[in-house]
């Protein structure tokens, strides 16, 4: 603790905070230390700024003059020259060693309602294999095939960086070199209630949440990772999300249509199903390259537009994939104090004025983010965006049930894997509707694609019924 608690007092006081030190007596040293260090973190002028903007005022909208679809690349397959041409080079720059993942992986996983980070969700249906086994089977299956050692960076937050990095200790990296995997902390930003005051979540703790995805950005100049990544040659990072088993993190397609490009960020798109589903929308307003998040929807009525065959007009929806160029992170984060923020009502538990936690059963007070996404309005170039289908790329879970959950995530990994499994002459039982009907889970480091798989699949002995696990190693049971 650097400040004596009189400054800290009298900080607080000047921006009407001071109520945060209303325990600080019967506090001990370490609730003190804690504190005093949580407080020291804020940017006071920043929260102010948010405050009066957001909570004691009602935000102004952004207004467009006009919102149109983004052009977009349609789905890469091999028919294509184009797409055989952005296959290559992205195989090259994988080779090269120009390529490093970016894993964002802070988050809270509030909906899904599981006691850890999101990352080491069981997802395998038999296996119980994580999300974050899921993610390192593809950087083996990658550098196996490139000759390439692929750095791999992950961002995670005060919420969750210690269990994260215990998680990974303890499964032995997955069989990776400890050395190649960089976690990095994002800033945290304090939660405030309905009427702009910070929140306490104990007497000594502040209510904190991790400040957004788009906190990658400073993020990675501020801990080192872009000069570990200058270091290592690596001037290319594939972005995804923790919660997506079946994300496509090592793809030569997309890589190779950014590299070709000259690309400062590169998106990838898929068709929504529907206007409302709760995913961003990648469109041009008035011809800056945005993603209109879900939640905003309603103000800007346009986006829920359909055509004559009734699907969605602004039709690419946002599955959080993009290819970064190091070099525009470095030059965007002078810019990441215009970044906009955005704010969540949220349900959050607080100390009352008894020293009791109070968990209250509606919204009560606010969060502050910043999304990744609002840097695609910097790039200098033309808006690449890449379609992808769904089955095999796209899976996130958020909730167990439902659409976007882990029971739908079960449900795809059947139907994918069993259509390679027919492909390569095995029989898959299906139900009556023409579903999988049998659990089968394939090791990414085994095989990747289908092509991958069929050229693999002669030295298999697949069990004769029942379920089929595949290992990394094409051990099959
Ligand atoms: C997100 C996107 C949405 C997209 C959908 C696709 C936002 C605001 N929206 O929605 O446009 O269609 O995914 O699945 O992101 N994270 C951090 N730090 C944070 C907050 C989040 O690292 O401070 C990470 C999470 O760990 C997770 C990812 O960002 O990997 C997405 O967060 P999540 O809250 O699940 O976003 P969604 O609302 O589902």
């Amino acid at each position: 603790m650097s400040l004596s608690i009189e400054e800290l007092r009298r900080g607080l006081a000047e921006h009407g905070q001071e109520h945060v030190l209303a325990f600080w007596d019967s506090l001990d040293e370490q609730g003190r230390t804690n504190l005093a260090g949580q407080i020291e973190t804020i940017d006071f002028q920043l929260m102010e700024r948010l405050i009066a903007e957001w909570v004691l005022d009602e935000p102004p909208a952004e207004r467009f003059r006009e919102i149109t679809p983004v052009p977009t690349i349609p789905k890469a397959d091999s028919s294509r020259a184009d797409a055989r041409e952005a296959w290559e080079a992205g195989e090259e720059a994988l080779r090269a060693g120009r390529v490093g993942l970016l894993l964002v992986a802070g988050g809270q996983g509030t909906r899904l309602g599981f006691d850890g980070p999101k990352g080491a969700y069981p997802i395998g249906p038999v296996t119980k294999r994580s999300l974050f086994a899921y993610h390192a089977d593809k950087l083996h299956n990658a550098q196996d095939r490139y000759g390439c050692t692929l750095p791999w960076y992950i961002m995670v937050s005060d919420t969750n960086e210690t269990e994260t990095k215990t998680f990974f200790r303890e499964n032995g990296h997955f069989g990776l070199k400890e050395s190649q995997i960089k976690f990095f902390r994002q800033r945290m930003a304090p939660c405030v209630d309905e009427r702009g005051k910070f929140m306490l979540e104990e007497p000594g703790s502040l209510a904190m949440n991790p400040n957004g995805h788009g906190g990658v950005i400073p993020a990675i100049v501020e801990n080192g990772i872009a000069r570990d990544a200058n270091e290592r040659g690596v001037d290319t990072l594939s972005y995804f999300q923790v919660d997506n088993w079946a994300i496509k993190s090592i793809d030569p397609y997309f890589i190779g249509y950014h590299v070709l490009r000259g690309g400062d960020m590169s998106s990838k798109i898929h068709r929504k199903n529907e206007p409302r589903e709760a995913v961003g929308v990648h469109c041009l307003c008035d011809g800056e390259y945005r993603v209109i998040e879900y939640s905003e929807l309603d103000i800007y009525p346009q986006l829920l537009e359909t055509d004559k065959d009734g699907l969605p007009r602004y039709y690419a929806g946002n599955p959080a994939m993009h290819v970064i160029s190091l070099g525009f992170i470095e030059r965007v984060n002078d810019h990441f104090v215009d970044f906009p923020w955005h704010r969540a009502h949220k349900k959050i538990a607080y100390v009352g004025a008894d020293g009791r936690v109070v968990k209250p059963d509606k919204p009560n007070g606010y969060k502050f983010e910043t999304f990744v996404f609002d840097a695609l309005r910097f790039i200098r170039h033309d808006p690449i965006a890449l379609e992808i289908g769904r089955l095999g790329e796209y899976t996130p879970i958020k909730s167990f049930e439902g659409d976007n959950s882990v029971v739908a995530a079960w449900s795809s990994m059947r139907e994918y894997w069993g259509g390679w499994l027919e492909a390569a002459g095995h029989s898959v039982p299906r139900d009556a509707q023409g579903k999988v009907a049998i659990e089968i889970e394939i090791s990414p480091r085994f095989a990747f694609s289908k092509d991958e798989f069929l050229s693999k699949a002669s030295q298999l002995s697949l069990p004769d019924s029942g379920n089929v696990i595949i290992a990394g190693d094409g051990a099959a049971r």
